[in-house]
Order: structure tokens, then C-alpha cells, then sequence
């Protein structure tokens, strides 16, 4: 059975972001997927301190609820970073996790991640085009390939203010039904 972990970094536990995410994990189907869900906003997530002790320990020493979701990562299939559009860029909530991830960084820009996990960025935003921001989504699935993460693909929603924006858009749920499909491959 594959499993998928869902970070979210909206504030907003059942907005666009959320429901963008649930037609994602429909398209798993059948298949039997496990997945965990993580609301960052909630959460006990400090900024990397730039200690550096994880170069030399392969492990964070912040003992927060970013070790939780270290234990998660390194044993998921499936990674969804999920995220609302904030001034042009993901949000503080996820950003915030993101940065804590350079453990799995190793001496020599190795890494400690197994090999081949899939990657879903799914992203919400007010603005109707989706191409706006492509390009520093783009930059974010590289910056978590150079980190060991396998494969990595965009969904964007774009004009959501609101949760049932999305429902109209059937080409939309389509696609994030696509997406959860691949991770079940
Ligand atoms: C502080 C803030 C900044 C935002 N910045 C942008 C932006 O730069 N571009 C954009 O298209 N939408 C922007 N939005 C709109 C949100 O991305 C959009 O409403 C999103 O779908 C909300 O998702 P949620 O319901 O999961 O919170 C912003 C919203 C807030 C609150």
C-alpha cells in the first residue's frame, strides 16, 4: 500500500487549499492508499536555526513537531506540499517546513531520502491565471529534487477565494483526480 503525506500550509483547515487536496486523494481510488494529513498552522514548527548540528547528526536536534514529519517523509511514496499563494510565493507555514528539511541534505549534496518519491506541489490562489506563478513552483520542485526527492509535479487552482470556486472548474478536478492516480502508479 502506498502512503501519502499531505503538509498543508493554509490557516485555513477546510478552504481551497483543503479542497483542492480532497480531490486529490479521491483520485487514489481504490487503490487503498494510506494518508496523513498535517495542518502546519496548528502545528509546533520552529524556523532552522542554522545550528548545522544536522550535518553532523543527519538529524534535527529542534525537537518540535517537524520530527514527526521527518519520520513521515522518509517513509512516505508521496509527498503533497500544499499551499495557498502568498505575495507571490508559498506560505509562511510552509516555508517554515520546508527550510527544516535540509537534514536530509548530506555531506557532498547527497542525500538521505530512499530514492523515488514523488513529489505533488498543489497550490491555491486568488489570481485566475494558473501560469502567473508557475515558474517559482518550478523553482520550489527543483530546490526538493536537489534535496533527494525523486519526481515532482505542479497542480495550480487559480480564482479560488473560496472553497466552492473549485467546483466549477471541472478540468481542474480532473487533473488533481490525475495526480492522485500517479501517486498510486
Ligand atoms: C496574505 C495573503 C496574500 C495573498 N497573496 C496572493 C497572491 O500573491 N496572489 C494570488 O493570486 N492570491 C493571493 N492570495 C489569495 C489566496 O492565495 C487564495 O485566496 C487561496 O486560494 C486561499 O486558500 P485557502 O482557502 O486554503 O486559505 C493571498 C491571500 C492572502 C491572505
Amino acid at each position: 500500500m502506498k502512503k501519502i503525506i499531505v503538509l498543508n500550509g493554509s490557516p485555513h483547515e477546510h478552504g481551497c487549499t483543503s479542497a483542492l487536496v480532497d480531490e486529490v486523494i479521491k483520485g487514489t481510488g481504490n487503490h487503498g492508499a494510506e494518508v496523513k494529513f498535517y495542518y502546519l498552522n496548528g502545528m509546533n514548527i520552529k524556523g532552522c536555526q542554522e545550528c548545522r548540528a544536522c550535518t553532523e547528526k543527519g538529524r534535527c536536534v529542534q525537537q518540535d513537531d517537524m520530527q514527526e514529519i521527518f519520520d513521515e517523509i522518509a517513509s512516505a511514496d508521496g509527498i503533497v506540499f500544499a499551499t495557498p499563494v502568498y505575495m507571490w510565493q508559498m506560505s509562511a507555514q510552509l516555508k517554515t517546513a520546508v527550510d527544516r528539511l535540509l537534514p536530509f541534505l548530506r555531506p557532498g549534496y547527497t542525500s538521505s531520502l530512499e530514492k523515488g518519491k514523488k513529489v505533488l506541489l498543489a497550490i491555491t490562489q486568488g489570481r485566475s491565471d494558473t501560469s502567473f506563478f508557475r515558474h517559482y513552483f518550478e523553482h520550489v520542485g527543483n530546490n526538493l529534487l536537489f534535496l533527494g526527492f525523486g519526481s515532482y509535479k505542479i497542480l495550480i487552482a487559480g480564482g479560488t477565494r473560496q472553497p466552492e470556486d473549485l467546483t466549477n472548474q471541472a478540468g481542474l478536478l480532473e487533473e488533481a483526480r490525475q495526480m492522485g492516480q500517479w501517486f498510486v502508479e
